[in-house]
């Protein structure tokens, strides 16, 4: 039910009039004609069957209201009125669109902006059309644009809110099973091992390994859809930070022993209370601080947190450093965006996703501050992650 698009409407979509005289006809009958038919706007001069002129309205009438026009005209034929007029009739080829024919009348001297025009069709004897009635469907086509228009970014508008609620409800569909299988999976170890059936475990934990990476991709992938679709919304809590970095640390620890790297925590002792969002500082925190261990074998790591205060305000600066792989200019430019892993080996090699340095910006962002980095190749690498000791609500956030 889509209209036709308005470059597919062309002059002959339009109504035209179909009175034409030969070229021997005399002026009075002319006028006759035009009295007879009050919405003629014009009249075509045929010699033989060849187009030879256009009688407009207005201009006939305009030639005849002038001193001695009646005596000039009325008893001679009708090329006589055709060949006192200054410039020829606007004809134009059957396929120009009714767009362009607007354009072409329009850019008439102004006296001549509301005469008729010619349409020429091959084999058929030429159309004599109405100015009005060609910006009349003009009009209309662009009427027509503009709802189509309105239709398209009301559906884009309701697709896109369908989008969000169909992820928001999925995110609950696709956790359930997974977090099921990781649980059982981790159960039948300890089954295994009870009873010894040692081949089988390595098997079990590669379904678990699959099943926490697919869940973290999930959560990753659907806190990515969040901010995308405006859903994701800061709660600011005002709470105790030395609380927050015991904890990161804490659950950081297995990894960095991992790698047997050392581990440092180092923080401004006047930081004490923060107004933010705990969670995604959490969440930044443990990401920039599980890739510093993961990239880093025999090494150090450390965290160091300070108080900076500049006329934006009060910062605190969280300053995640390892001594590891480093990375490479190249490297670093992409590194925000999401699913970039240095490259295809650094999956295989030490898993993750790709998409917790986009979410960690994206949440950072969020919080009214920003993460950068600073590295080098085998020497290792510092993430700056700085954000307002007190985040303000978002003004305008929909
Ligand atoms: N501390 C780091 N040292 C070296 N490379 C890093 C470090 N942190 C991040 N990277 C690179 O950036 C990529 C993206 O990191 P991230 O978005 O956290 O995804 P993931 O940890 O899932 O691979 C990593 O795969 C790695 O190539
Ligand atoms: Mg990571």
């Amino acid at each position: 039910m889509s209209a036709p698009a308005t470059q597919d409407v062309t002059v002959l979509d339009l109504p035209f009039f179909d009175v034409r005289v030969s070229d021997a006809t005399l002026g009075s009958e002319v006028a006759r004609l035009f009295e007879q038919n009050h919405s003629l706007p014009g009249i075509i001069v045929m010699e033989q069957n060849r187009f030879r002129g256009l009688v407009s309205r207005s201009q006939f009438f305009q030639r005849l209201g002038r001193l001695f026009g009646i005596e000039v005209y009325s008893s001679r034929p009708i090329t006589a009125f055709l060949d006192s007029l200054p410039s020829p009739p606007l004809q134009m080829p059957a396929e120009t669109t009714v767009q362009n024919a607007a354009i072409l009348c329009l850019a008439r001297p102004v006296e001549y902006v509301y005469d008729p025009f010619v349409v020429n069709i091959e084999d058929e004897p030429p159309r004599l059309i109405d100015f009005l009635a060609l910006i009349l469907k003009q009009t209309e086509l662009l009427t027509a644009a503009q709802i189509e228009a309105h239709a398209q970014r009301a559906a884009a508008v309701s697709a896109s809110n369908a989008k969000s609620d169909f992820l928001a409800n999925m995110s609950h569909e696709l956790r359930t099973p997974l977090t099921a299988i990781i649980g059982y999976g981790e159960i039948l170890v300890e089954d295994v091992k009870a009873s010894q059936l040692d081949e089988s475990i390595p098997r079990l934990e590669a379904i678990i390994k699959s099943g926490v990476h697919l869940l973290e991709m999930i959560n990753g992938l659907l806190d990515l859809a969040k901010i995308e679709a405006r859903r994701m919304d800061l709660f600011l809590t005002t709470f105790s930070l030395p609380d927050l970095l015991l904890e990161v640390s804490q659950v950081t620890k297995p990894l960095i022993d991992k790698n047997g790297n050392e581990f440092t925590l180092s923080a401004d002792s006047t930081l004490t209370e923060m107004h933010s969002d705990e969670a995604k500082l959490r969440q930044s925190l443990l990401n920039l601080l599980s890739n510093a261990a993961k990239f880093t074998n025999q090494g150090r790591v450390s965290l160091e947190v300070r108080r900076e205060t500049d006329n934006a305000g009060d910062w605190a600066l969280f300053l995640v450093s390892d001594t590891g792989i480093g990375m490479s200019e190249t490297q670093m430019t992409r590194l925000f965006e999401s699913f970039y892993q240095a490259d295809s080996s650094i999956s295989r090699r030490y898993g993750g996703t790709g998409l917790g340095l986009s979410l960690s910006k994206q949440f950072c962002e969020m919080l009214g501050g920003k993460l950068t980095v600073q590295s080098v190749v085998n020497q290792g690498t510092t993430f700056n992650l700085k954000v307002p000791i007190r985040s303000k609500e978002r003004a305008g956030h929909d």
